[in-house]
């Protein structure tokens, strides 16, 4: 039940999904129909290559992190099952932006243009490299618990350190949302 100022998980989770479809249909039409398509060995042609950065970042690497973020509201299953879900999600959005950052750099390459001489580029990359600091240090450890995982400090079993860590990761991710 919504009281105060307190708004229901579920409706935001709903709007969050109906956004999710939105921008990944405006993105796939823009560059698929509007733009020249996408490709990653297409070395006649670095603007297909460089399409697949804002395909990959916003699809793969905004969208599905915050699907990972999402699970646990948007899946009523065991609590395990969905940190797995969590977890690879989290993976996925990963891989998906490394190699977006891979893309943009190959086709500014290909075309001959310098790297890393914009804010978005310093964002960017800032943002990427914090993203994959927080899921080795603050997650990964943690999951345990999953059968996917073990950690030297997560066996460690020392329940003050894991607070600490768990409140560090949950503040970082912004993750509200998120049930440890
Ligand atoms: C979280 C999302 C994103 C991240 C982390 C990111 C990261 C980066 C990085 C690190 C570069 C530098 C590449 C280089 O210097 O060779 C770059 C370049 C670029 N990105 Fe993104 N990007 C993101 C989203 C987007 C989106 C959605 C678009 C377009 C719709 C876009 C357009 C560009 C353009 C035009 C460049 C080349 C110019 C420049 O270096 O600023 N990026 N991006």
């Amino acid at each position: 039940m919504a009281r105060g100022f307190q708004v229901r998980a579920t409706s935001v989770t709903i709007f969050a999904h109906l956004l999710f479809i939105a921008i990944a249909t405006l993105v796939l039409v823009w560059l698929l129909h509007f733009r020249e398509g996408v490709a990653f060995f297409s070395s006649s042609n670095p603007v297909k290559i460089f399409n697949l950065h804002p395909l990959l970042m916003v699809i793969g690497f905004i969208l599905v992190g915050g699907e990972a973020i999402m699970i646990y509201k948007s899946v009523p299953e065991k609590r395990r099952s969905v940190k797995v879900v969590h977890l690879l999600l989290h993976l996925i959005a990963l891989v998906a932006g490394i190699i977006g950052i891979i893309a943009v750099f190959k086709s500014k390459k290909e075309a001959g243009l310098a790297d890393m001489y914009t804010l978005h580029s310093w964002l960017g990359m800032s943002a990427i490299s914090l993203f994959g600091l927080q899921k080795c240090l603050l997650e990964l450890p943690f999951c345990h618990g999953t059968g996917l995982w073990a950690w030297p400090y997560s066996s460690l079993q020392l329940p003050q350190l894991r607070r600490v860590w768990l409140n560090i990761s949950s503040f970082y991710s912004f993750s509200a949302l998120k049930r440890h």
